[in-house]
């Protein structure tokens, strides 16, 4: 029997033993860029092989054939590593100590594997992390070109760490791929949890396995891994895709004078840029108090959540200045008589506090959400009545059966069909001729859109001006646009735009073009002039020159390059290349068969007239388009000029939102201190030479629309055509779009939901009617009186923007060209 002094001493020596271990081997955050030697990434981190931690196995060492211009870098995605039969990592790990795991999924196409054949799972010690995962079908719901799958699991006794691929048996030629691996030690990050909808009981969460759904910095911006706190490389991202309804409230930065003092809380918690930015409900008592700001994330069913909200008041800096009330999944988290008030919670003014709660989400049917609502207390009676919060994280616990797996997400029916539909072809319907006026309704909603997409900007229309361009170009030059781009204003390119876009030299261009020649141009704009081209012997593209004289020039041509170079959708413009040579510039886009949707409502010499599902499909086509820029971007990126003549066509008549010359991005959107006011031509559809109360077409809209008198002047070439349900949904969806106060009108994600589902209607009754004649849309109007006067408005033409003369209507502008 050993004396207790050589237990103490063995114990020691393994103590120590085990440290020295491993600290020699993988303390450090661990990336791998699997499939590849490694590098650095666009954010300069460093990316190392992933061989030496995998055990010997079958395996296949890829490159992607395709690179979106979407990746935010690079590496690890463009290499992979596959696995046609079951191959684990090895990891050696301290015990005792939390790690995270991140992984990267780009199913592109690499050699003769298509990431669509792909299904497999994944466990990493023990726990299942993801079974019969498709990243391809994944991605597609998302509409993502890659995806970052994120874990936490809790302190373990071996001290290895594996990490398994499993290409699943079910489907013939399945394989297992990865991009990137990352494994970062971490410091226990949970305690104990309010479990809601249980009065006062908690759980401790320590021991949990978890996957992170969502890390969000609530009225900031994201956050790059690079400038996580704690050293562990979390993104945080812009909270605004995730709120709900129309209620944006107001998000603002901590003033100069307020620092944030974390205290006892650890700062790996969260970074200070967490807690400087806050999002609140708005000055208006009356307003708050009547409603909850709704935050709405998607989950999977059957677990159970732990929403963690992080608090820091930068603004009051008493008890009982600011208490609110806070939901979860419609549960009491903290109600009155226990309200939040985070002065009282924390101590003072700029300390961050969170708080932890725990919800379990059923399988009831519409039930794979996460909702956390707030509302003002009124019962306590605070100084104020709003509410705040900084930043959300929501992790999904482990079940019973060690599983963190959901389904696949469904690519909704819709998305499918949006998919497959470069492939229907249009038949113009060549029996409907006339001398044709425009599309009210349609012009009606792309105002709407204008507007909408101005909905965080306070500031009336300002006065700025410029000509019409017919291209996806910013035709007209704004120098306070580029001035306010400061943040990319270096005069070189990104190396990421450059990487991403392809360089021409001036001869291909002067071949392109026929040496410029007059006769191929399409359009001209401030910027210079527009010209059709051929490159690579068949293909059609436009070529924006640049006028040498223009003074922003340079700067709008940056901005569109770094912009579009990074996006890549199918609803928007899509950019090839461009040209610098001396003083030259020239952009070079995909050609747009069909022109701008203008022309096509507007322009009587077309003896072609949309119908109504296509106008449809069209506004369904530019809506999605834009919801990309605001919420499926890296940053959100705000339009500022969305017009009939900045939404061009295909040949498939497929809607691609174009020119982004004045288009801005989200870092500076949300700090409430940069210029709001809004930038590009009016929205408006005007008209002069009609009556005073229709010449503005949205503005006759709405008249007509609070009267019931819509239907009167639709479009002649529409009349009867439309389901009265589905003219409904369309009007009250632009009507909304038009509110007056930023706080009514709906997010992008809700008007493409309200279009999408007015298409439904339209398509369920041209369905369930097939044959029969849909005459509704006049029945009972048939002889009003006021009937002819609406019809005969809609007749008049709005064709030369030159005929239009907003002068009398707004003195203040002083161009009569700009719309
Ligand atoms: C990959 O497979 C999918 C589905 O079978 C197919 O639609 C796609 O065209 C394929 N991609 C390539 C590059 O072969
Ligand atoms: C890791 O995998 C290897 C090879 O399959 C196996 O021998 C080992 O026991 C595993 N270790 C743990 C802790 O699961
Ligand atoms: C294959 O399908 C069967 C039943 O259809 C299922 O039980 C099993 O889990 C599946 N295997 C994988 C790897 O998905
Ligand atoms: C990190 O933060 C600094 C200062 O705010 C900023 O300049 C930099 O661009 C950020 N880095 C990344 C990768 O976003
Ligand atoms: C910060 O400055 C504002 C005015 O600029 C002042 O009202 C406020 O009291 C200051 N706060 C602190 C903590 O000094
Ligand atoms: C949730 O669990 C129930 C009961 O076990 C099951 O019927 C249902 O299919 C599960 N739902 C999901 C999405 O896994
Ligand atoms: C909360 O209640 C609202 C209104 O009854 C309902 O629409 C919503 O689906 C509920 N949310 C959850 C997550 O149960
Ligand atoms: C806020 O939401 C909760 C939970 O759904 C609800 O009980 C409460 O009445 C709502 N408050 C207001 C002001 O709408
Ligand atoms: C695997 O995923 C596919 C695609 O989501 C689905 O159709 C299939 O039913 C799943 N199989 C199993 C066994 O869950």
């Amino acid at each position: 029997m050993p004396s207790t002094n050589s237990v103490c001493f063995l114990i020691c020596f393994f103590v120590i033993f085990n440290a020295l271990h491993v600290l020699s081997i993988n303390l450090k955050p661990l990336a791998l860029d699997c499939g590849s030697n490694g590098g650095k990434d666009e954010d300069g981190r460093t990316w190392e092989s992933d061989s030496k931690f995998l055990l010997p196995t079958d395996s296949t060492q890829v490159q992607a054939g395709y690179q979106d211009p979407s990746l935010s870098s690079s590496i690890p995605y463009m290499k992979a590593r596959i696995f046609k039969s079951p191959a684990t990592y090895q990891f050696p790990v301290k015990t005792q100590q939390r790690y995270s795991i991140r992984l990267h999924f780009y199913p592109s196409s690499y050699s003769n594997f298509n990431a669509s054949n792909s299904f497999f799972s994944v466990v990493a010690g023990g726990i299942t992390l993801l079974s019969n995962f498709s990243a391809a079908i994944t991605c597609q719901a998302l509409t993502q070109a890659y995806l970052i799958k994120e874990y936490s699991l809790a302190a373990m006794d071996p001290e290895v760490l594996n990490i398994t691929f499993t290409p699943s048996t079910n489907f013939s030629n399945s394989f297992a791929f990865v991009n990137g691996i990352e494994l970062i030690p971490i410091p226990e990050i949970f305690g104990t949890a309010n479990l809601v909808g249980f009065n006062d009981q908690t759980m401790d969460a320590t021991t949990q396995n978890v996957q992170i759904m969502y890390r969000v910095n609530v009225g900031g911006q994201y956050i790059a891994p690079s400038n996580d706190s704690g050293g562990l490389q979390r993104s945080w991202y812009d909270d605004s895709p995730y709120l709900f309804g129309a209620a944006m409230g107001v998000s603002f930065k901590a003033a100069d004078n307020v620092t944030i003092t974390y205290g006892e809380l650890p700062e790996y918690t969260a970074p200070v840029d967490v807690y400087k930015t806050a999002r609140t409900m708005g000055p208006t008592a009356d307003v708050n108090k009547q409603f909850n700001m709704t935050w709405l994330f998607q989950v999977d069913a059957n677990f159970t959540y732990i929403v963690r909200l992080h608090f820091c008041e930068i603004l009051f800096t008493k008890v009982n200045q600011r208490v609110f009330n806070i939901y979860v999944n419609n549960q009491s988290a903290q109600v009155d008589p226990n309200p939040a008030d985070i002065i009282a919670w924390a101590g003072a003014q700029g300390a961050p506090i969170y708080k932890d709660y725990a919800i379990i989400v059923n399988d009831k049917p519409g039930d794979d959400m996460i909702q956390v609502d707030m509302s003002p207390s009124k019962p306590s009676k605070p100084e104020y009545l709003d509410i705040i919060l900084n930043g959300i994280e929501v992790f999904k616990m482990s079940d019973a059966n060690k599983n963190l797996a959901g389904p696949n997400p469904q690519p909704s029916d819709l998305l499918l069909k949006a998919e497959r539909e470069p492939k229907r072809t249009f038949k113009p319907n060549l029996h409907i001729i006339g001398s044709a006026a425009g599309g009210a309704a349609v012009f009606g909603l792309v105002a709407a859109l204008c507007i909408v997409v101005y909905k965080r900007q306070k500031h009336l229309p300002g006065t700025e001006t410029h000509t019409s361009s017919w291209l996806p170009i910013y035709g007209k030059s704004n120098s306070h646009t580029a001035a306010s781009r400061s943040t990319s204003q270096s005069s070189h390119l990104s190396n990421l735009a450059q990487g991403l876009c392809r360089h021409f030299s001036w001869a291909e261009m002067k071949q392109a073009t026929k040496n410029f020649d007059e006769s191929n141009v399409i359009g001209v704009g401030g910027f210079g002039k527009v010209y059709k081209g051929v490159i690579d012997g068949t293909t059609k593209v436009a070529i924006k020159r640049s006028n040498p004289s223009s003074e922003q020039g340079v700067n709008e041509f940056q901005t569109e390059i770094e912009m579009l170079s990074k996006l890549r959708h199918k609803h928007l413009v899509s950019l090839i290349g461009f040209c610098e040579d001396g003083g030259e510039m020239c952009l070079v886009y995909d050609y747009m068969a069909r022109g701008t949707l203008r022309e096509h409502i507007y322009n009587s010499k077309l003896k072609t007239h949309l119908p109504w599902k296509q106008r449809l499909d069209i506004c369904i086509g530019a809506a999605r388009g834009l919801h990309y820029l605001h919420t499926g971007a890296k940053y959100t990126i705000i339009h500022r000029d969305v017009k009939t003549t900045n939404i061009l066509l295909d040949e498939n008549w497929v809607a691609k939102v174009s020119d982004f010359g004045l288009s801005k991005t989200g870092p500076d959107m949300n700090t409430g201190h940069v210029s709001t006011v809004v930038k590009g031509s009016f929205g408006p559809a005007l008209n002069t030479n009609l009556p005073k109360e229709q010449v503005s077409l949205a503005d006759w809209a709405l008249f007509c629309q609070k009267r019931g008198l819509l239907e009167d002047i639709i479009d002649p070439h529409l009349k009867g055509k439309i389901n009265p349900e589905c003219l409904k949904k369309f009007a009250d969806t632009a009507e909304k779009c038009l509110s007056d106060h930023g706080i009514e009108r709906p997010s992008m994600g809700d008007v493409l939901w309200n279009l999408e589902f007015a298409l439904q209607l339209q398509e369920t009754a041209d369905g369930s009617k097939r044959g029969t004649s849909t005459n509704e849309v006049n029945d009972g109007l048939e002889g009003s009186s006021n009937n002819r006067n609406h019809s005969q408005r809609s007749e008049v033409e709005i064709n030369e923007e030159s005929d239009l003369s907003t002068t009398e209507i707004f003195p203040q502008i002083s161009n009569p060209k700009g719309r």
